[in-house]
């Protein structure tokens, strides 16, 4: 077993560099099944989800070559439509984009019901309505997603019961190739979104309106390879400007898209941090001691559901008194729990914490109950008196690339030990 050791109080100083974004790099890697044509996907995070991904790829017959750490060639000629092993989908939620893809492609997808982080329910009814509007028969058997458009899809209008990331990726993957016009209304409006509708443009779809609430799709004939660099991830630069909050210090963080940030930088200077932004870059700094602030997860642009937990781990030792207000998901507090063994003092309600800030969390023994619990696990741990050991580090792995090496550049006293029982420990690095 892997944990993650680390011994809290030291201020980060440096330089960091942000990967490409895990949830632009998903749907694209996915998407390119759509062209028989050669694919390469540049700036990916090396991370597992993105493994993962390209595991399914290669499991239904595309050719896989790593060009780089973080560049791959996708050869999608002799991909094969039928069933993704369920061992495979179920592991992330990402696969449910398979859907769109294998029904873009084939006209017809037999895909596992797709995993991910527990944040309670995760329905996808509303990627099914989507489907069905464009023609296609959706069943649910045996835990599979069955999906059949025998005439191919027809473009189709959709408006979603509520802003959803997830099925308005999959729409729009499966409508570049329909028979017609899909509209979609009340679409989300993430970087990610837009980061898709560029790449399946650059392949040669006709997509407007990505990153604003419509987005219109004109079906064309075929799509043609490209390459390809995904945009910088907002989720892991906001992660470590959470961290230098935390702990105090100074960091430049690069290849960045400052504009992604403003409402994290915004969040971040109302509690005390001192913010720069240059064209590609965002230097914070921070002594460390904050004043309390309120959050209110929304879809973009409003302050990201994904920076929830490392957020409320900075807020902790805050001064005052802070509320936290879930606006995405149903229950996204599990990390709560990890937290208070550190010492914080947290009270749920609901989808709302009420945070009273303490002096100084105290390191514990803690679980990684979800990637961003993770991460707050991380940033609680830098930011404790003493030894913080953090478990279940593979759902950190899932979206942050070199997390531990990234933050022990800074000058952290962090490291990776694998302990094949209790009492052996190796350190890893
Ligand atoms: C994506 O999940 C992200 N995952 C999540 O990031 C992120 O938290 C979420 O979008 C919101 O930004 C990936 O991109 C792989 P949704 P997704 O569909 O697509 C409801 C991370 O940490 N809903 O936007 O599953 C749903 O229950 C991960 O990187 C329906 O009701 O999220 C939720 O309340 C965690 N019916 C809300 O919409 C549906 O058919 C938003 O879900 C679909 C969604």
């Amino acid at each position: 077993m892997e944990k993650i050791v680390i011994n809290g109080g030291a201020p980060l100083y440096g330089e960091v560099a942000i990967n490409g974004a895990k949830n632009a790099a998903l749907p694209i890697l996915l998407a390119s099944i759509l062209t028989r044509d050669k694919c390469v996907i540049e700036h990916l995070p090396a991370i597992s989800d993105v493994a993962l991904a390209l595991e399914i790829l290669r499991s239904m017959g595309a050719g896989i070559k790593m060009l780089t750490r973080t560049s791959v060639e996708i050869d999608a000629t002799h991909v094969r439509g039928g069933i993704v092993p369920y061992e495979l989908v179920s592991k992330m939620r990402g696969s449910s984009y398979l859907i769109g893809a294998e029904l873009g492609r084939f006209g017809a997808a037999h895909v596992g019901w797709p995993g991910g982080c527990d944040f309670g329910v995760r329905p996808i009814d509303q990627h099914i309505k989507g489907f069905e509007a464009m023609g296609a028969k959706i069943d649910i058997e045996n835990g599979y997603i069955v999906a059949s458009a025998p005439d191919g899809l027809r473009g189709g209008q959709v408006y979603f019961d509520c802003v959803t990331v997830g099925a308005t990726i999959n729409i729009m993957i499966a409508a570049v190739l329909a028979k017609g016009n899909t509209v979609i209304d009340n679409a989300a409006r993430e970087p990610h979104i837009v980061d898709l509708a560029n790449f399946l443009n650059t392949c040669g779809a006709k997509i407007t309106g990505a990153g604003t609430g419509v987005i219109r799709i004109s079906g064309v004939e075929r799509l043609h390879g490209c390459t390809y660099t995904i945009i910088p991830d907002m989720i892991e630069a906001g992660t470590y400007m959470a961290a230098v909050a935390a702990t105090g210090g100074k960091v430049r963080i690069t290849n960045v898209i400052p504009k992604h940030l403003e409402i994290i930088s915004a969040k971040l200077e109302e509690m005390g941090a001192l913010i720069e932004e240059e064209d590609e870059t965002i230097t914070i700094s921070s002594t460390g001691d904050l004043r309390r602030a309120n959050i209110k997860t929304l879809p973009y642009p409003g302050f990201p559901t994904d920076m929830h937990p490392q957020m409320s781990a900075v807020l902790c030792c805050a001064k005052g008194t802070s509320i936290v207000s879930e606006g995405v998901w149903e229950n996204r507090f599990r990390y709560v729990d990890e937290l208070m063994k550190m010492g914080a003092d947290i009270s749920v309600d609901g989808r709302t914490a009420t945070i009273q800030g303490v002096e100084r969390l105290s390191g514990a023994p803690v679980r990684a109950v979800d990637l961003r619990a993770g991460a707050a696990m991380i940033i609680a741990g830098l930011a404790a008196e003493g030894r913080t050991e953090i478990s279940g580090i593979g759902s950190i792995e899932r979206g942050y690339d070199d997390i531990v090496g990234k933050l022990k550049a800074l000058g952290a006293n962090i490291k990776t030990i694998y302990c094949s029982d209790e009492n052996e420990l190796r350190e890893a690095q």
